[in-house]
């Protein structure tokens, strides 16, 4: 339906603002994405880039599965479907909701948050998958975006790792499923973020071998961006998928998660608003 029509239907006249989904161009973009990535890869979709339930629904039977950051996101994934739980400040009762809605996995971001995972699943008695999310020290070589190693809220200082694999390996309430890395936003160069998975998986390995874990999953996060300024200037997927091939010797039966958000959606959406006015201001040069 074009602009004019939708007008016209949902509003008789009135003056609009809206924000419009294509939702078969959503379809049709998730499947490419999909059919493009190795057999190791499994694309999920970060529900804060936009929660709406039509677009959820639209991309569950395409999609792998979920990531979610609070337990309103939870309640809004269509049912049965793979849920990821990360949020660095998460309340007591959305842990809880967690385990018991059976999701994947949570993200441990710090002791403290590990701490409270396993208080919880010990009340609850039942064992927590978890991903460590870790927060590297060094930023991708040569590359123009910073994609870690700058203090934030999010994820465990990779300093600090040792003290939480001490803790997890001392409790009986936690199993390692992998490690998380979601670590840049609105990157724009493909070969800094294969470069990105790269390293991902060189520490991933690193600490299976270390801690002696029988991890399953790399979780690079998000992070791939949307040129808005130059827009015939995109993120050059191809690339990604084909640096992704390319890693299938060194995954040694390791799953690659990809949490996409913006990048999903943006494309299939327009905020369409009505022109009501134009007004022309003369500017004074100042002198
Ligand atoms: C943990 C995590 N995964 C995935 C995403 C999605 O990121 P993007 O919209 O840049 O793909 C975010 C965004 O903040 C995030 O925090």
């Amino acid at each position: 339906m074009n602009v004019e029509k939708f007008i016209e239907k949902q509003l008789g006249g009135e003056p609009v603002c809206a924000y419009v989904y294509d939702l078969g161009k959503l379809r049709n973009h998730a499947e490419s994405l999909k059919k493009s990535l190795p057999s190791f890869c499994r694309l999920y979709y970060a529900v804060k880039a936009n929660p709406d339930g039509r677009l959820l629904q639209t991309l569950a039977s395409t999609v792998d599965g979920f990531e979610v950051a609070s337990e309103g996101e939870m309640e809004k994934v269509p049912l049965n479907r793979p849920m990821l739980f990360g949020a660095p400040a998460k309340k007591d009762r959305e842990i809880a909701a967690a385990i018991d809605r059976g999701v994947e996995a949570i993200n441990v971001e710090s002791l403290h948050d590990l701490n409270r995972i396993a208080l919880t699943a010990e009340k609850k008695q039942v064992e927590v998958p978890v991903l460590i999310r870790v927060n590297l020290s060094s930023d991708v070589p040569e590359s123009h975006h910073m994609m870690s190693g700058v203090p934030t809220q999010f994820g465990v200082d990779e300093r600090d790792l040792p003290q939480v694999m001490e803790k997890i390996l001392d409790t009986s309430w936690i199993s390692v499923e992998g490690f998380h890395f979601h670590a840049m936003s609105n990157n724009l160069d493909a070969r800094a973020h294969v470069r990105f998975v790269e390293l991902c998986l060189e520490k991933a390995k690193i600490w299976r071998d270390r801690y002696e874990l029988s991890v399953s999953t790399v979780d690079i996060g998000g992070g791939i961006g949307i040129n808005y300024w130059q827009p015939d200037d995109a993120f050059d997927w191809g690339i990604l998928a084909y640096g992704l091939h390319s890693l299938e010797a060194q995954m040694e039966g390791l799953t690659l998660v990809l949490e996409i958000g913006r990048y999903m959606t943006a494309a299939c959406g327009s905020y369409v608003t009505e022109v009501v006015d134009v007004k022309k201001i003369m500017t004074r040069l100042l002198h």
